[in-house]
């Protein structure tokens, strides 16, 4: 006789994001989840970027629908099978596989990889999980030291480079912010005991893979040398004097100079004004984004400035956004406002906290059926014949900042 089987046992498979969110929560150690919820100040970014999505309607066709539909699109040059990338994030402690596993879904997926320069793995490794790697570079250290990065993220194979400058420093959060020990060592390992002695299963998988999370950050290594810990590469960030739009324009031909011309997207930007700047610096690629509300608190949803931005810079340039897709159909409207395609962060991160590789692929395997599911609803064969008109958008629903 078999085995009984519970019938209603969980799957590890999940359905929606928000089902892998709540799987994330129950696994992850208290501050460790609390680090990948993040937000800034009274959390107004971070709950817009996600419920401006929500006044967003679809305008659905009853009948005339179409049996197959498309989504491959390029970003940057790279073929990607859906219109959505892994954006760059510190994926520090939440798996002990981290930025590989997320680079080796993505390439499952057919997709591109964004390795943040604080993340935990190193660009040789994540390059080798997925050739289709963008390196992401925060204006940190001066320019021999951003040289030498952006070399080295050429010579692991990195196809692109994106500048992320958005980042204000912005402390202190209604709610409280996790605590991030500085290293973590035994001492440490027992003051954060309490609350990870609950978490067996989180704890296992580091105890399996013989790793303690490493709070260190083996991109921003000198030549032969250690890895920084988070907090000596952030405390080179914040005493880095800022970058002015010179900057941006010797970053972008620096680093065409010596990768002999690949791509560089300027991540963060909110405006039209910086928009139309971004493309006289010369950049391929600008991502709309507040930093998923991490940043400074009060900057609008991100999708809000995705109109007015496409507008005006969409045909020189690749726009996409990131800030709030939870679902295919946020995907679907912030292409029908004129994104070229999207990136997601937390969306991933739980999936990667709650089962792994596989649970970025289930992630990634939940946005496309919702895409696909919408564009047949909608009635196109494909995302490139999306446009506004497939929304019912609320009047003063666009944010055009320094138009
Ligand atoms: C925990 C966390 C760490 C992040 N680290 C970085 C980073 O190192 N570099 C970067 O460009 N953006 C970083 N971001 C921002 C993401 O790339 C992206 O802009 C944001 O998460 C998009 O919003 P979403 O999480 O709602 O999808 C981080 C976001 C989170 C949540």
């Amino acid at each position: 006789m078999s085995k009984f089987e519970n019938p209603w046992k969980q799957n590890p498979w999940f359905e929606s994001v928000a089902v892998a969110q709540e799987r994330a929560r129950k696994r992850l150690p208290k501050p460790v989840y609390g680090a990948l919820v993040a937000g800034s100040e009274r959390g107004q970014t971070i709950a817009e970027n996600q419920s401006a999505f929500a006044e967003l309607g679809l305008a659905p066709h009853v009948a005339g629908h179409h049996a197959k539909r498309s989504m491959e699109t390029s970003v940057m040059g790279e073929g990607i099978s859906l219109p959505v990338l892994i954006s760059p994030t510190g994926v520090q402690a939440v798996h002990p596989d981290g930025e590989v596993a997320v680079a080796r879904a993505a390439a499952a997926r057919g997709t591109v990889m964004g390795l943040s320069n604080f993340a935990s793995k190193s660009v040789e490794e994540v390059v080798a999980a997925n050739p289709a790697t963008f390196f992401q570079m925060y204006w940190t250290g001066d320019r021999d030291v951003m040289i030498q990065r952006m070399q080295r993220a050429h010579a692991a194979g990195a196809r692109g480079l994106i500048a992320t400058l958005d980042w204000s420093f912005s402390m202190g959060r209604d709610w409280g912010s996790p605590e991030i020990p500085e290293k973590v060592d035994f001492k440490t390992a027992l003051r954060f005991a309490p609350q990870v002695v609950t978490k067996v299963r989180w704890m296992q998988q580091f105890a399996k893979a013989g790793v303690i999370p490493d709070l260190t950050a083996p991109n921003l290594a000198p030549p032969g040398g250690a890895a920084p810990t988070f907090f000596g590469a952030y405390y080179e960030w914040m005493t880095t004097p800022p970058p002015s739009w010179e900057d941006v324009a010797w970053m972008r031909s620096t680093w065409a100079e010596l990768s002999g011309g690949r791509p560089f997207m300027l991540k963060g930007v909110s405006r039209v004004d910086d928009a139309k700047r971004a493309v006289d610096a010369g950049v391929d690629a600008i991502s709309v984004s507040n930093h998923g509300g991490n940043n400074l608190d009060g900057t609008p949803a991100a999708i809000r400035m995705v109109h007015p931005i496409a507008t005006a810079v969409g045909s020189q340039i690749d726009v996409v956004m990131d800030g709030g897709i939870r679902r295919g159909s946020d995907v679907v409207k912030a292409i029908a406002l004129g994104a070229r395609a999207v990136m997601i962060g937390r969306a991933y991160l739980w999936g990667l906290a709650a089962n792994g590789q596989t649970g970025v692929e289930n992630i990634l395997d939940v946005l496309r059926s919702g895409i696909d599911s919408a564009l047949l609803g909608l009635g196109v064969a494909g995302i490139d014949e999306l446009t506004p008109e497939h929304l019912l958008v609320p009047d003063g629903f666009h944010r055009a900042l320094g138009a």
